[in-house]
């Protein structure tokens, strides 16, 4: 069974699902395609900003769908995508960790320089968490450079390749670094980034094509096994996060 760090699942009023019954067929499809684990990790994007009052509803709103998925197998988690903004460098980091776990996704951008990501990466590292790297495999700065990649995985960041990417729906170029990457051992995770039927949370494809080229190291890139490790279980472990949260 599958986890899946990265869908847009849950409404929260960017691009992703816009209602809680499109969130319910999305979560649905995905346990249909045998994810078991998903996290719904809403966009924090410089011009949509985690509010009080957005944060209530989303929480809200998955809450609900949480509840309704349980029945059909799918553990329906919250977390948030960042893109990186100067604002983050300001912000308190835990709050939008992945769930229970010591982590927390941010995308690298599309275009232009890595520098204001890798800064907010080393704060997310400097509040005690895990950075999760959202697709760089569709980042033009790893496209033509991809030890850019390799440097921010030494540094023990985790880089987390989109299944449409290997699938080959973003063009050529990201299907190309994104098994650069998985080939150079260099993946931690593929997740879905599903956004809406059209894109949906699905990995099953992914996996199968993953493991012709890898063999059974594929296993690994789909069954959370990195994500096991970051659990925050018991009392000790939530003080260390919150210290890691003042810290931050
Ligand atoms: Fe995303």
């Amino acid at each position: 069974m599958f986890w899946d760090v990265h869908s847009h699942v849950v409404p929260s009023g960017d691009d992703g699902a816009g209602t809680l019954e499109e969130g319910l067929e999305l979560c649905r499809s995905a346990a249909a395609h045998g994810t078991s684990v998903l996290f719904a990790t809403p966009h924090v994007w410089p011009h949509l900003g985690l509010s009080s009052e957005r944060e209530e509803r989303i929480r809200a709103a998955h809450a609900e769908l949480a509840a309704q998925v349980a029945a059909d197998g799918l553990d329906l988690r919250l977390g948030f995508e960042l893109t990186p903004a100067p604002s983050l460098l300001e912000d308190e980091l835990g709050r939008y960790r992945l769930g229970d776990l010591s982590a927390v996704l941010m995308e690298l951008p599309f275009a232009g320089p890595l520098a204001l990501a890798e800064r907010v990466a080393e704060e997310i590292e400097g509040a005690g968490l895990v950075p999760v790297l959202a697709h760089p495999e569709r980042a033009e700065a790893v496209i033509d450079e991809p030890g850019r990649a390799r440097a921010f995985a030494e540094r023990g960041w985790l880089l987390q390749v989109n299944a449409t990417s290997v699938l080959g729906y973003h063009g050529e170029s990201p299907e190309e670094t994104g098994w650069l990457l998985l080939e150079q051992g260099l993946v931690s995770l593929v997740a879905s980034d599903g956004h809406r039927p059209a894109r949906p949370p699905f990995l099953d494809d992914a996996y199968e094509a993953v493991r012709r080229r890898l063999g059974e190291g594929a296993d690994a890139l789909f069954n959370g096994s990195a994500l096991r490790t970051l659990e925050i279980t018991g009392r000790s472990g939530n003080a260390a996060a919150a210290g890691a949260v003042r810290r931050g």
